[in-house]
């Protein structure tokens, strides 16, 4: 496997590239999630095409109160990882190397970045679209692979290849779970014996809610409501948001004919958690 570190070098390293070129962008960190999604990616390269994968911190899409400085690095693992699932190329660039200190040139999304995550996060999204925007022209990759666990992020890079015309393939790989239905996610490391133990509470709730669904309840409100004091009944859980919206536009549903996504974000102590299950 190539560690490539310099934006210039990948750039001029791509046109050497077999195709298919799979790209899966990453922060770091990875964990069993990112791994599949890595071996997707090998899967959709076959053995002659090329896995890259980016390993990127990427500031424009923290928040100033958020985590950008303790979000963890562990970059020998992240390479030894990488290397043994079979991937081909490691773009970790410099934050300093990314951007320009006197750039001026951005990306926004101004309506499925309103609502869920993005309320809570502004410009959160705009970050994504940038660096991702930057990494499909330094890349250039026949096919992207990213996770249904960040379902709002992939609706907004679909819309992004859409209407700005990438010439690039979205591919989305399912959560990948711990045993007890936690979605998996570096920031899972955060959280005390105690936090990690009610976190489940999250997948259960979706997954009832999702009998309710089918066996006829109507009414989204009652629904919410429900789902609510559910995941409220863990004493740790303070609820940031929880929705039921159309897949498709990411806006509130009042009546809960499938396809609906339910989705929520929920704080254990500093950690937040997100989660969401599609309703078909
Ligand atoms: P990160 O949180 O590191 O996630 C990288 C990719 O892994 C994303 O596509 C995410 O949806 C996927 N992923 C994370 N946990 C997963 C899980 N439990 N199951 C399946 N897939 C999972 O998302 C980002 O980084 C960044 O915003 C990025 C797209 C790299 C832009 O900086």
């Amino acid at each position: 496997m190539r560690i490539v570190r310099e934006p210039q070098k990948i750039q001029k390293l791509v046109s050497k590239l077999p195709r298919p070129v799979v790209l899966v962008p990453t922060l770091g960190a990875l964990h069993e999630g990112h791994l599949a999604l890595i071996r997707r990616a090998r899967k959709r390269a076959r053995t002659k095409g090329t896995v890259v994968a980016s390993v990127f911190v990427n500031p424009t899409q923290f928040g100033p109160e958020e985590d950008l400085a303790r979000y963890p690095r562990p970059f020998d693992r992240d390479s030894a990882l990488l290397r043994q699932e079979g991937c081909d190329v490691l773009f970790a660039p410099e934050a300093q190397d990314m951007y320009y200190p006197d750039r001026s040139i951005t990306l926004i999304e101004n309506k499925l970045s309103q609502v869920m995550c993005g309320a809570a996060r502004p410009g959160h999204f705009d970050g994504v679209c940038l660096v991702v925007s930057k990494l499909f022209n330094l890349v250039q990759p026949d096919v992207a692979v990213f996770g249904e666990k960040d379902f709002q992020q992939l609706a907004i890079l679909r819309r992004m290849v859409r209407d700005l015309n990438f010439p690039v393939e979205l591919d989305a790989h399912p959560t990948v779970r711990e045993p007890d239905g936690l979605a998996m996610s570096s920031r899972n490391g955060y959280l005390t014996q105690e936090e990690r133990s009610q976190a489940p509470i999250i997948y259960e709730t979706f997954l009832l809610a999702e009998q309710k669904v089918r066996a006829g309840t109507a009414s989204a409100t009652k629904l919410l409501n429900w789902m609510k004091q559910k995941i409220q009944s863990a004493p740790l859980a303070k609820i940031d948001y929880v929705t039921v919206v159309d897949p498709m536009t990411l806006e509130p549903v009042s009546q809960l004919r499938p396809p609906l996504l339910l989705a929520a974000a929920v704080f254990f102590g500093k950690t937040r958690l997100i989660d969401n299950r599609m309703v078909q």
